[in-house]
């Protein structure tokens, strides 16, 4: 078992890596990062992505890392690399993952960022995590409002302004005190346009992904919203994306939500590790939130400042409007302009000039909705 996981936070200890936050930002040598990871050993390895693998680390003054090693593809220039990874460096917010440094050394391309003690939202909902409950309503209401709020500074205050394009459980790291870190923002701008890593992607990420995303793979902030919707859901029901009802069927999260929600049939939807411990009205309001960032019309969708405020509980007379347009209003659901991920397929077949889904993608997306 490599030792990381013994370093799993429980408790509401002071965050450890403050010192770091506003602190140094440096360049790393692969052989120190070497030393650090036990030359990248599979037992440090704490998973891999669409753009590489990420290890554990610790350096000589006994600070933990986590090193993301890109993949070969990700061979960008030495410069232009150094300068995309020290702009993505300098956004700095309480819920967005500190980056650390980089190293770039000959093939190599790696990023170095604060090893996140307590893992990724994924661990904890569905992975080796999720046994144990460790997320209680507190902290995840307050992981939804820390997590919102870091979208919200990417889109509306970082410089220059950020679209995340792959919002989802494993890109929601958590502190010592399970505060929210928003990882891999701005990481598609690292990779030249039209690699292949767009496949891989689309593929780890489907049940988060817009319709109109899947059908144009034009990102878009209002994208990143309806990803986030998705994750809300995930947080407040402890379900997948897409859960299978059978080998042939499938059905995403929001499609089971929205009925239920209409019919005000909230309780139903609480994860049940949570064992009824949750607070209704807050229940209700991120349910509410979550499928009004995951319906299908995108310009219907709030911005994330609103996501933000209607999470707080903020906006009540907003939120009441948002609710009673769900239980009236069934043109409110996904498909509000007709189209649905399946017709994003269909338009993708049609015109496979312009269409950003590969065919592996399109069989992709026709096996999720199966
Ligand atoms: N700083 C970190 N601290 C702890 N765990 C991390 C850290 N960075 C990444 N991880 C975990 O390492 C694993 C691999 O991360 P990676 O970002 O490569 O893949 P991913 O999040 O599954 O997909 P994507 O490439 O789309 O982001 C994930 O489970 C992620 O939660
Ligand atoms: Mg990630």
């Amino acid at each position: 078992m490599p030792s990381y996981f013994s370093f799993l936070c429980c408790g509401n200890s002071p965050d450890w890596r403050e010192g770091w936050r506003f602190g140094t930002w440096r360049i790393f040598s692969l052989k120190e990062l070497h030393a650090a990871t036990n030359s990248f050993n599979y037992d440090n390895k704490l998973g891999e992505g669409g753009f590489g693998s990420v290890y554990w680390g610790q350096l000589w003054d006994g600070s933990q890392i986590a090193v993301k090693r890109l993949k070969v593809w990700s061979n960008k220039a030495e410069m232009e690399f150094a300068v995309e990874v020290e702009i993505l460096g300098r956004v700095r917010h309480k819920n967005l993952l500190c980056l650390r440094g980089y190293c770039a050394e000959g093939e190599e391309r790696l990023i170095v960022y604060d090893f996140m003690p307590n893992l990724s939202l994924l661990t904890h909902l569905h992975g080796h995590n999720s046994a144990v409950c460790l997320l209680d309503w507190s902290r995840r209401m307050s992981i939804a409002i820390g997590a919102a709020e870091g979208i919200a500074y990417l889109h509306h205050n970082a410089t220059p302004r950020i679209i995340h394009r792959d919002i989802k459980a494993s890109n929601v790291l958590l502190d010592s005190g399970f505060q929210a870190q928003v990882a891999d923002f701005g990481f598609a701008k690292l990779i030249p346009e039209g690699a292949t890593h767009v496949t891989t992607r689309v593929k780890g990420t489907l049940g988060y992904l817009a319709p109109e995303y899947a059908m144009f793979g034009k990102a878009s902030k209002s994208c990143d919203v309806y990803s986030f919707g998705i994750l809300l859901l995930e947080l407040a029901s402890g379900k997948k994306p897409f859960e299978k009802l059978s080998p042939t069927i499938k059905q995403s999260i929001a499609d089971w939500a929205l009925p239920l929600a209409r019919e005000k049939r909230f309780e139903e939807m609480a994860d049940p590790k949570l064992g009824g411990r949750y607070v209704e009205a807050e229940l209700k309001r991120m349910i509410v939130v979550a499928l009004v960032c995951a319906q299908g019309a995108p310009e219907k969708r709030p911005v994330m400042v609103e996501v933000v405020e209607l999470l707080k509980g903020e906006l009540k007379e907003k939120l009441s409007n948002l609710e009673n347009d769900f239980i009236s209003k069934p043109e409110l659901g996904r498909n509000v302009r007709g189209f649905s991920l399946a017709d994003g397929v269909s338009v993708a077949n049609k015109s496979k000039g312009d269409a950003k889904l590969d065919a592996d993608q399109i069989s992709e997306v026709r096996e999720k909705l199966r």
